[in-house]
């Protein structure tokens, strides 16, 4: 249990509330969750509607800019962001001199830092045509910029962006190139990607949404505040975590540690239950539901199952019978069932987190605007409960 203390200063009353369980730091329009319900909406759209009816790219359209767009509209979105997925040549060579074997994550960040950099005619929060275009230039080439770091990685070269394709399209294009599947599966391997991609798409207040709201509130430019999201996304806490639960499934197997042991090493908190448990839902993550659901259909094949998905079923079913889990409303969350899937699509377990970026990427850029135009709009400075040593003297100075 975490307690919430208020404390009296000479400036005050101050509120200790360790990891914001309990503050609100703003006010917003985009994104509303029940966590007791297990609700959440995008502008008012329920996430389940959104997952059978719309697209990535409209839901991202959505979330920035507030409305679903009017016909056309969509087309001219999708349009700027083809005209605009190429990166620098020079920037194309940074990307390619960062340490190949180094975490992905690590390198996006880089990457998108640089943004500014080579982008510095969209860097000025206070012209909303500038951020506008950076709007635009994140979107388009955040997918080349991961796509990029996953050819270095493999020692393969970069494929560049293809202008006649759609958004997911062009992404899987630059990453696999002729290893992506064709046909049947090929669409199938397309549609998926873009639901897992609409389900990130934003989660309100969540640390890395948090984090982008905080460093923009110093007036930083919008690559910097993104560049410190994906940073914030990289824990294992956060969007780390569905690496950590493709680790955490690989060991058990490797291992052959029966799952009542495992959840026992977990109860005696050696471990924790990665993908598991969420600050806000309190009683199932709807994210989670889409995303089961999504696995069955990819992966629940009674000719071929795969013994990943398996393994995590058994382990979900285990913990739900526990009731350490139950008591303590621990659940699966968004990361609990996707790394199964990326996985088998191809991806390294150390790309799964991009992804997730590339998912998050429109709510970063909507918070990040909402922000500017907040009449509440301050620079974000909490408070703190100091606990160290009181005034003291000096050696020598009496
Ligand atoms: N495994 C084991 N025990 C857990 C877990 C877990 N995954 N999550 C929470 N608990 C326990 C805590 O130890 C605590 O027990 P206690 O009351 O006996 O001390 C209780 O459940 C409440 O947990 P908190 O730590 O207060 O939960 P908090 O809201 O601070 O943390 C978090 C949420 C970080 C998601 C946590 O549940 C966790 O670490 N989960 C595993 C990592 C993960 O999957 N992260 C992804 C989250 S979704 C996202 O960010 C995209």
């Amino acid at each position: 249990t975490i307690e919430l203390k208020t404390l009296l200063g000479s400036t005050g009353m101050t509120t200790l509330d360790p990891g914001f369980g309990n503050t609100a730091s703003c006010s917003s329009k985009i994104t509303y969750i029940d966590g007791g319900a297990g609700v959440l909406r995008y502008r008012g759209y329920p996430i389940q509607d959104l997952a059978v009816g719309s697209s990535f790219l409209e839901v991202a359209y959505l979330v920035i800019y507030g409305e679903l767009p009017e016909p056309g509209r969509l087309k001219e979105f999708s349009d700027k962001l083809r005209e605009n997925a190429d990166i620098p040549e020079d920037m194309g060579a940074f990307i390619d001199a960062m340490p190949r074997n180094g975490h992905p994550m690590a390198l996006m960040a880089s990457a998108v830092n640089t943004l500014a950099a080579y982008y510095d005619d969209s860097a000025d929060p206070a012209d909303e045509n500038q951020v506008e275009l950076a709007t635009i230039r994140l979107m388009a080439k955040l997918p080349t910029i991961a796509a990029r770091i996953y050819r270095n990685s493999i020692g393969e070269e970069p494929i560049a962006p293809d202008p006649s394709l759609g958004y997911v399209e062009n992404f899987t294009r630059m990453t696999f190139g002729e290893r992506r599947p064709d046909g049947e599966l090929g669409e199938l391997f397309g549609k998926a990607v873009d639901l897992l991609l609409l389900l990130h798409a934003d989660h309100e207040l969540n640390c890395s949404t948090a984090t982008v709201r905080v460093v923009g509130s110093s007036q930083a430019d919008i690559y910097a505040s993104i560049a410190s999201g994906v940073n914030a996304l990289s824990g294992p806490s956060h969007g780390g975590a569905n690496q950590a639960v493709l680790e955490m499934l690989d060991e058990i197997r490797d291992s052959g540690v029966e799952l009542e042991d495992f959840l026992e090493r977990v109860k005696n908190r050696e471990v924790r239950l990665m993908g598991f448990g969420h600050r806000v839902y309190k009683n199932f993550d709807p994210r989670s539901k889409q995303i089961k659901n999504l696995a069955t259909q990819i992966l629940d094949r009674d000719d071929n199952p795969d013994e990943l998905f398996e393994l995590a079923l058994r382990l979900e079913a285990a913990a739900l019978k526990d009731p350490y889990f139950t008591e303590r409303k621990l659940y699966p969350n968004v990361d609990f069932f996707t790394g199964v899937i990326y996985r088998a699509m191809g991806f390294p377990s150390n790309m799964f987190t991009v992804l997730f970026a590339l998912g998050r990427l429109p709510g970063w850029i909507a918070h990040y605007r909402e922000q500017l135009h907040d009449p509440a709009f301050r620079i974000a400075r909490p408070r703190q409960h100091y606990v160290g040593s009181p005034e003291r003297r000096y050696p020598g100075q009496g």
